[in-house]
């Protein structure tokens, strides 16, 4: 899935693959209905494999990177994060249409926080008068070098002939309200930036998108697409024990276990109004609003 990032796009593809096979190996044959054709070496490796995973991984990891550590870390991945996380494996997994769906939604005077190289900027529709589409766009992220990147699409796709676009380096976790003031945005997006803040960082991160964006009674909302902790309960159970490895080792700092959804209805004034799943639960869309 995505998430965002390679390494996690590869772990997700071996987690739906090894859980599959667990699934096989006790016989549930839960995907098809029947039993595998693996041989005993294999089910063997798989299963040391997944025990030798969980004896070396925290089970409940609380924290991502620092936002320092994300602007150096993400400086590092800007010229080649779009290989994977924008190509067709990330296509493949359903993110392509996922943001596509969701960001159709947006409207008005857009803030996308954690941009990246800015995959999402082709799906927004723009305003032509009406009330459809978004009339002016302000991107956010803590890297100068993902910003770069996301300065060079906006380019190429000639955003700033049609709209007025900002670009602007700053912590999502902490700077938003500063920046912005309240109540602004009639629409806030972030995709797969939350897991690279950690449970602390993505709680402060909402609530410093309540903050910014209009009430719901205005029109505000909040769009969010986020790695989620699967609702199968075999692949959940695998997230727990490979998030902390899984972000240390290559996946970009995301931890891709969240419950985002339980995230959100903990954010004082804010409000989940529909949540759609993707990829048995491992990335999921949120549209949100503020009721305060
Ligand atoms: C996995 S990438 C997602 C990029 C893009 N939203 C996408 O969907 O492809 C995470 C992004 O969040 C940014 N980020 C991480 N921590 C941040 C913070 N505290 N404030 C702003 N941006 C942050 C990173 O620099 C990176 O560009």
């Amino acid at each position: 899935m995505t998430a965002s990032s390679s390494f996690i796009l590869i772990l997700l593809s071996t987690a739906l693959v090894n859980s599959y096979q667990i699934l096989l190996l006790k016989g549930k044959s839960a995907l098809h209905g029947h039993r595998d054709g693996i041989n005993d070496s294999r089910r063997t490796f798989i299963a040391s494999s997944i025990a030798a995973i969980s004896a070396t991984s925290v089970i409940k990891p609380t924290s991502a990177i620092s936002a320092e550590e994300a602007s150096k870390s993400y400086d590092v991945y800007a010229k080649t994060y779009d290989n994977l996380d924008g190509g067709s494996a990330a296509s493949a997994l359903g993110i392509d249409e996922a943001r596509t769906k969701l960001l159709q939604l947006a409207k008005g005077d857009a803030l996308e926080i954690g941009v990246g190289t800015g995959l999402n900027l082709s799906s927004y529709k723009l305003s032509k008068g009406g009330t459809d589409g978004i009339t002016s766009l302000t991107l956010v992220d803590i890297s100068e070098g993902m910003l770069s990147q996301a300065r060079l699409r906006v380019q190429q796709l000639g955003l700033e002939g049609h709209i007025p676009v900002k670009i602007i380096q700053a912590d999502a976790t902490s700077q938003l309200g500063e920046l912005f003031g309240r109540n602004k945005f009639d629409t806030v997006v972030d995709t797969f930036s939350l897991c690279v803040m950690g449970n602390e960082g993505a709680k402060k991160c909402l609530n410093e998108m309540t903050g910014v964006v209009k009430e719901g009674r205005d029109g505000g909302q909040i769009l969010l697409i986020e790695n989620t902790r699967s609702s199968n309960p075999l692949l959940g159970a695998y997230q727990d024990v490979t998030a902390s490895s899984a972000a240390d080792l290559g996946g970009k700092g995301c931890l891709y276990n969240q419950n985002v959804g339980n995230m959100i209805e903990n954010i004082q004034g804010l409000k989940l109004l529909r949540e759609e799943t993707y990829a048995a639960g491992l990335f999921r869309s949120f549209v949100c609003e503020k009721t305060t």
